[in-house]
């Protein structure tokens, strides 16, 4: 057999290097976008006019040593404009839409919380990698903080213009007054915000993470909702019928340990003519195909560090982030929604919203 060996191609190998310089100074601006979001940086320069780094520390109220540090970064990294005579930086309006805390739903700094936050427990994978296994959703500090905060921006601020209109009658069924579940409902914000839009409807939100509970508990008490309930339960284990006219899942299936059990529980818990919105990843379950997907290398990461690990720490199937529309259809269809049909939301790239019925 004669084996081709292919010529080294000298600017393929070049273009690489080059790629992973740029990969270099973006898992660092990461990092750093991370921290301009959690101390306000952003903030305080969103409201600033060109300033020096004290006058910048001072706004936030931080250390001004570190802060000019960071802002070398933000600097050489393109956030943030330097002027070398004045000594003073200034955050574009620009750049200011799309880091900033007013800038909600656009701040992409929250997104950006996860990669820190991923990298947290890089010790531990390593050891899934060498014995398999996983790691429990208590492994990684600030989920449901993150988790709340990024879908404050994908799910809670589209609602009432994006997300209910994709369910025939479903605004005119929710004024008039229905039951609502969401399973894995997080801090329970996209439910809240349900619970206040229509005063005639029920709602409720379950999810076993008895922090993420408790933090949903304390919100809607101080918001002074009372059509809420929100309770500690193993979605794996719930079992209702004919209970519930509308139930939505966020981003709440594929880092299931059974998400063919909780599929087949929200079949059962609907009524007739009940309808299911499930909003998961929008992916293919083929490699191959995801390769034109803008952030199909972030969403692989996601799952590997997260989403995969967290189902099989607990003995699952481990479906990860990317399990894909294939394969959403068909345990769709094997839990009992038939003709599921699939709508994309422009504000939202990384999700597909699957609308299922019951009949
Ligand atoms: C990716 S988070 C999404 C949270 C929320 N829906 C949101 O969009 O912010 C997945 C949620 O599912 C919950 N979860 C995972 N497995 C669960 C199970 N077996 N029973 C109940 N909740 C579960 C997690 O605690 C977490 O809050």
């Amino acid at each position: 057999m004669v084996q081709v060996v292919e010529a080294f191609n000298e600017s393929k190998a070049e273009a690489f290097a080059q790629n992973l310089l740029g990969i270099l100074n973006s898992g660092a601006l990461a990092l750093m976008t991370s921290i301009g979001h959690r101390t306000g940086l952003f903030d305080a320069m969103g409201q600033m006019q060109a300033a020096t780094s004290q006058e910048i520390a001072d706004a936030a109220g931080l250390n001004e040593r570190y802060v000019r540090e960071w802002l070398g970064a933000m600097v050489t990294g393109g956030f943030i404009e330097h002027n070398a005579l004045t000594q003073t930086y200034f955050l574009p309006p620009e750049h200011a839409a799309f880091l900033t805390r007013e800038a909600t739903p656009n701040n992409i700094a929250v997104s950006l919380q996860l990669i820190p936050l991923l990298a947290s427990v890089e010790d531990e994978i390593l050891d899934c990698f060498e014995k398999g296994g996983g790691l429990p959703y208590s492994a990684y500090d600030r989920f449901h903080q993150v988790m709340a905060e990024d879908s404050a921006q994908t799910v809670v601020s589209a609602l009432k213009d994006g997300i209910l209109p994709l369910i025939p009658d479903g605004i005119d069924r929710l004024n008039r007054g229905i039951d609502v579940l969401d399973l894995g409902c997080g801090r329970g914000r996209a439910l809240m915000e349900m619970a206040s839009l229509f005063p005639n409807s029920n709602f409720t939100g379950i999810d076993f993470s008895k922090e993420a509970i408790a933090d949903a508990r304390s919100e809607s008490t101080a918001r002074g909702l009372t059509n809420i309930e929100f309770r500690v339960e193993d979605a794996a284990k719930f079992n209702e019928c004919d209970r519930y006219d509308l139930i939505f899942t966020f981003d709440a299936i594929h880092d299931q340990a059974h998400p063919d059990l909780v599929l087949q529980a929200i079949h059962r818990a609907l009524r007739k003519d009940g309808t299911y919105l499930m909003q998961d990843i929008r992916a293919s379950s083929n490699v191959a195909n995801n390769i034109d997907l803008p952030v199909a290398p972030f969403l692989y990461t996601v799952s590997c560090l997260h989403c995969m690990s967290v189902s099989l720490a607990m003995g699952g199937m481990g479906l990860g982030t990317m399990w894909g529309e294939e394969l959403a259809f068909k345990m769709l269809r094997d839990a009992g929604f038939i003709g599921a049909e699939l709508k994309q939301l422009d504000h939202d790239i990384m999700n597909n919203y699957y609308l299922c019925r019951k009949n």
